[in-house]
């Protein structure tokens, strides 16, 4: 690990490439800041050892180069708070105003730019834009876990004008570890809970994580894809067909590794997919025609809560329905409290994907969980077994 822990950075310009990309609503008040907060150690350590700080950051996925609605300068306000100190923010785009501010930039001062995303060249990874960049600093530090599953100009290409002085911030060495220790020495039994509407998107996870687990927990939309190909009836749930297949795959995998897996034995259905609907609970694979599922039913919470609680190593991924509308949120929330339990009793349990995250931090029970990614896409890539071109950049 290149870490910045080794390194004393006194008088250094380090350009930090963090991950501010955090949820705002309609009048772009940031509603959960967790990703700001997890930066601050590194600059934190940073700002100590007497360096100036030139953040690099994106928000949101901006298509025509300027526009407000994807500004940072929220994130610019919330930063000078936790860090009670001013945040420079340039307001321009990189030029010669902004390679200003960088050069008169003291000790201790912070600067963040603009969205990066508001260029064009950063998503593809453009090197005359990386070029640019790494002008402002003398040395580059990658915090940004949330985007090291993209190959763009500040997160990958960048470190390549820094071959002798780029480092892991201290949430990016924290995640890495994490991860790790699930991915090869994890304390048993493992039980992973996978969850989430498609099971296209977790196929790879589930490939990567079927070797290393004593039980999967399959809920969500994405469980009635495996529940079809096990002939249920699913009336309206979401699935997909043309992954029947994979799923039969799939369980014929986890039957020959000897991995337990688990289902929703119950389920709530609704008649339309709205909190108010007319809901009913059934078993879950008799869902009657004209109706859907959308969380998991009481007997099937007292069925995860047994292993859950059984279980040393635990990786949560993916609500177990749609846990935005309050009337079917019990099943994710109950699994949450659980989780927090085990954590209790001396188990470790990683929690990570936007929805999981979301609803363990609406609950409160964040800080009883041993590990909460700051990824979501990026944590998925890594558990997948993939090498994260942010991370590989540090590493080369
Ligand atoms: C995220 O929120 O998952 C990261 O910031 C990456 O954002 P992206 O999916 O727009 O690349």
């Amino acid at each position: 690990m290149k870490s910045i822990k080794d390194v004393n950075f006194s008088g250094r310009k380090v350009i930090l490439r963090v991950d501010f990309n955090v949820p705002v609503d309609e009048n772009r008040n940031i509603t959960d800041d967790t990703r700001i907060r997890e930066s601050l150690p590194t600059i934190k350590k940073l700002l100590s050892d007497g360096a100036s700080i030139i953040l690099v950051a994106h928000f949101g996925r901006p298509k025509n180069g300027f526009e407000d609605a994807f500004s940072l300068k929220p994130v610019a306000q919330r930063l000078s708070e936790l860090i009670h100190q001013p945040v420079q923010f340039t307001q321009e785009l990189l030029g010669p105003n902004v390679e200003a501010m960088a050069k008169a930039l003291k000790p201790k001062e912070v600067m963040l730019l603009e969205n990066i995303r508001f260029y064009p060249g950063e998503t593809k990874g453009d090197v005359a834009l990386a070029e640019q960049l790494s002008k402002l600093g003398d040395c580059y530090v990658n915090d940004a876990f949330g985007t090291a599953h993209r190959e763009h100009s500040s997160t990958a290409t960048i470190a390549r004008f820094f071959p002798k002085d780029k480092y892991f911030g201290l949430l990016m060495e924290n995640e890495i570890k994490n991860l790790n220790y699930l991915l090869d020495k994890p304390e048993h039994p493992f039980t992973a809970i996978i969850g989430g509407s498609k099971i296209s998107t977790k196929i790879d996870i589930l490939n990567n994580l079927i070797p290393k687990v004593d039980n999967m927990i399959i809920i969500g939309g994405m469980r009635y894809t495996f529940t079809k190909a096990l002939g249920g009836k699913i009336g309206n749930s979401i699935h997909e067909d043309d992954k029947l297949e994979t799923a039969k795959e799939l369980m014929k995998k986890m039957d020959e590794m000897g991995v337990k897996y688990y289902m929703p034995i119950d389920c709530i259905v609704v008649d339309r997919f709205a909190n108010d609907a007319n809901r009913k609970i059934v078993k879950g694979d008799e869902i009657p025609d004209g109706w859907e599922a959308v969380d998991c039913g009481p007997k099937s919470s007292e069925l995860f809560r047994e292993v859950i609680l059984k279980s040393k190593t635990i990786l949560w991924n993916g609500p177990a329905g749609v846990f935005e509308m309050p009337n079917f949120a019990k099943g994710t929330n109950s699994i949450a409290k659980d989780v927090a339990e085990a954590c209790g009793h001396g188990s470790y349990a990683a929690v990570g994907g936007g929805d999981s995250v979301a609803a363990v931090q609406k609950m409160q029970l964040a800080e009883r969980m041993s590990y909460v990614s700051t990824g979501g896409g990026a944590m998925l890539e890594y558990l997948e077994g993939k090498t994260l071109p942010g991370i590989k950049a540090i590493l080369d």
